[in-house]
């Protein structure tokens, strides 16, 4: 059981100290707990080279946790200062054309460099050793948005060596590496580590299991520079919880690696922004959204981060009105940020952290709006925020998430895998995933995320492992266990950790498990789609001829073959389904499966929390709730739900 709660990002060093007493009595006045601070801030921490000075963080933190609230303190890791850069000018990244990342914004750093880690140790435990016993702070940030603005990959100095190393650990002799690369191709045979390059400015495509292997090394060097802060906080700040701020439809390190070392996961929700961002691939979605965002993103995100976070949830930054850096920036509709908010309490989030403060009237986003105007007046979203501390307090305790009833394997190198070889344009792991997950919540389903190392599935009516480039141990384990029904396919197990296609063809099962083997793939460009049988729809993007023996049975076929296999409690699914087909799938699955299911109409979504379920509304248009299932008593907004409106009801 936990009462949610509400935080916002504050920047003191943008704002005279007179003005902090003040703001700190308003955050406390609005409803709000937690407050962030200090996430890029080295320079005013360490104007000098080895002068730390943190007695105005001192001072803010007193003063905001005189207010009673609690300070998240953030590692400055994100923002390194010009004198340091000056000093160690090969410290940047370099990215995928050679090109230096210069100093003048942020994340202007290499993961591999060794000399800027050891600057990174030294500036997190001098702020530990200095405020890490404040009782003002109740948790730790570390960094800020690993990997944004396209910087886990960097194709530096430092990368190159320690990829060397990286490799020569894992393969021990370079025959090894020959061999499970497939080196033989294009007269690649290297006769020593000290051979390779790394994967960039090569004539045409490089080799992709080198392309992998140096993805798998870049993400392990995120994990590994976060793990020598966590090191540190922990001795110098126990008892603190320990966070990362991840972000929205970001795959390219291993999330579920970095969270595993702290004490949840957290993520920064800009529903319009990334919604502005998908204009090209879904103008009409986008439209008919345009201030609500889209109405399965976020909770998508919730579930992802919520599995990362081994049950523990933030929303880090919620967006509270436009944002600087969309290609367009609306207002949201009014509503939406108490509903973004709410919905993220129905996800088992436990706290809401607005971004920011007050917008500032300086800097690269000055036009991205926060809780107060540059003059201090409310803005929009307050109004908002009071409602929502209103609706929290008539609702009191929220029950911790449930299991639900389904569930999607997620698997990041799999993200990695198929953008290095899509083979379609359109053919991208993370929206294979998404389009999963629509499919089940337009059904009116509870989702879950499960990471492709979790071993243990029981309890789950149905899992669903589309895409999963390679198994893992974990995922045939759960697999060979699970007594619910598995939806596999399109391209699960389709090559082995290194990249090469099995000998005995995808997906490398067992005959007991699935007698059957995938003998053609063909990715489908926009104007060829596959008929999938009468109303059932099509699949696009991709599809795949199977070849079956005995024990398996078409569920459905297409003119070019079986579309959907069955053999037990294993479904082998062809291809990438449309709409409709995805529909049809989760239809025969519920009826299989004796779920519950329920068509719900463009944009009402529900979510079930305990013994709870919520309901909202991201259409631009009224719905009665009664409609769809929804039983009274009904609390906060329905039954009729305008645009942006949430009901709850009791299950049962
Ligand atoms: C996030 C970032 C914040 C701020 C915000 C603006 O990506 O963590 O520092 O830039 O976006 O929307």
């Amino acid at each position: 059981m936990t009462r949610p709660t509400l935080g916002v990002c504050y920047y003191p060093e943008h704002w005279p100290e007179s003005q902090w007493a003040e703001d700190a009595r308003r955050m406390s006045a609005l409803g709000l707990t937690y407050v962030r601070v200090g996430e890029f801030a080295w320079s005013h921490l360490e104007p000098e080279p080895g002068a730390v000075d943190a007695t105005w963080l001192r001072h803010a933190i007193e003063t905001l946790a005189s207010a009673g609230l609690k300070v998240v303190l953030g590692t400055p890791t994100a923002t390194p200062p010009k004198w340091l850069v000056d000093s160690m000018p090969d410290m940047v990244a370099i990215d995928e054309m050679g090109r230096p990342r210069r100093f003048g914004s942020r994340r202007h750093y290499c993961f591999s460099h060794a000399g800027y880690r050891r600057e990174c140790i030294r500036i997190v435990e001098a702020l530990a050793r200095r405020l890490g016993d404040h009782p003002g702070i109740a948790a730790w940030q570390t960094d800020n948005e690993y990997g944004c603005h396209n910087t886990v990959l960097s194709y530096s100095a430092s990368a190159l060596e320690g990829f060397r190393d990286w490799l020569k650990e894992r393969y021990g002799d370079i025959g090894a590496l020959n061999d499970a690369w497939g080196t033989a191709f294009w007269s690649m045979t290297y006769r020593s580590f000290a051979e390779i390059d790394l994967p960039n400015l090569t004539v045409t495509e490089a080799h992709p299991a080198h392309r992998l292997d140096f993805w798998r090394y870049s993400s392990d060097q995120v994990a590994t520079f976060d793990a020598a802060q966590v090191d540190i906080l922990r001795r110098f700040s126990p008892g603190r919880l320990i966070l990362h701020n991840y972000m929205g439809r970001f795959a390219d390190f291993d999330h579920f690696k970095v969270a595993a070392e702290h004490d949840g996961a957290t993520w920064d929700s800009y529903p319009i922004g990334f919604l502005s961002e998908r204009r090209e691939r879904e103008p009409e979605h986008a439209a008919h959204f345009v201030r609500q965002g889209d109405p399965d993103f976020q909770a998508f995100h919730h579930d992802l981060y919520r599995a990362a976070g081994r049950g523990r949830l933030w929303v880090m930054e919620q967006q509270p009105g436009p944002v600087n850096w969309a290609p367009w920036n609306p207002a949201p509709l009014p509503g939406m940020v108490r509903l973004w908010s709410m919905e993220a309490f129905a996800h088992g989030a436990e706290t809401v952290s607005y971004f920011r403060w007050r917008q500032a009237p300086f800097g690269q986003e000055q036009m991205h709006t926060g809780l107060l105007r540059p003059d201090s007046s409310h803005d929009a979203a307050v109004a908002e925020v009071s409602s929502l501390v209103a609706d929290i307090a008539s609702l009191g305790t929220f029950e911790e998430a449930s299991q639900a009833p389904v569930a999607i394997v997620f698997d990041y190198p799999s993200d990695w895998a198929w953008r290095i070889q899509p083979q379609g344009a359109d053919f991208n792991y993370s929206d294979l995933i998404f389009e999963t997950y629509r499919a089940l919540r337009r059904a009116g389903l509870t989702i879950d995320i499960l990471s492709s190392r979790a071993e243990d599935w029981s309890g789950y009516h149905a899992v669903f492992v589309p895409g999963l480039f390679a198994w893992t141990r974990e995922t045939l384990k759960a697999l060979s266990r699970f007594e619910g029904v598995t939806i596999i396919g399109p391209r699960t197990g389709s090559r082995d950790r290194n990249f090469r296609i099995p000998d005995d063809l995808p997906p490398i099962l067992p005959e007991h498990i699935l007698n059957a083997r995938v003998i053609t793939t063909q990715s489908l460009p926009p104007e060829v789609a596959i008929d999938a049988g009468g109303r059932n729809g099509h699949f696009i993007r991709w599809f795949e001829t199977l070849a079956h023996g005995d024990g398996v049975e078409p569920v459905f076929n297409t003119p070019e073959g079986p579309g959907l296999l069955r053999q037990d409690r294993i479904r082998y699914l062809a291809g990438w389904p449309d709409t409709k087909l995805f529909d049809r799938i989760v239809a025969d699955v519920a009826a299989d499966t004796g779920i519950a299911i329920t068509a719900l109409p463009d944009g009402l979504r529900r979510r079930e929390l305990g013994s709870w379920r919520f309901w909202f509304n991201y259409a631009p248009t009224p719905v009665d709730i009664r409609r769809h299932g929804a039983k009274k008593p009904i609390l906060l907004d329905g039954p009729v739900l305008k645009p942006a409106g949430i009901a709850l009801e009791q299950r049962g």
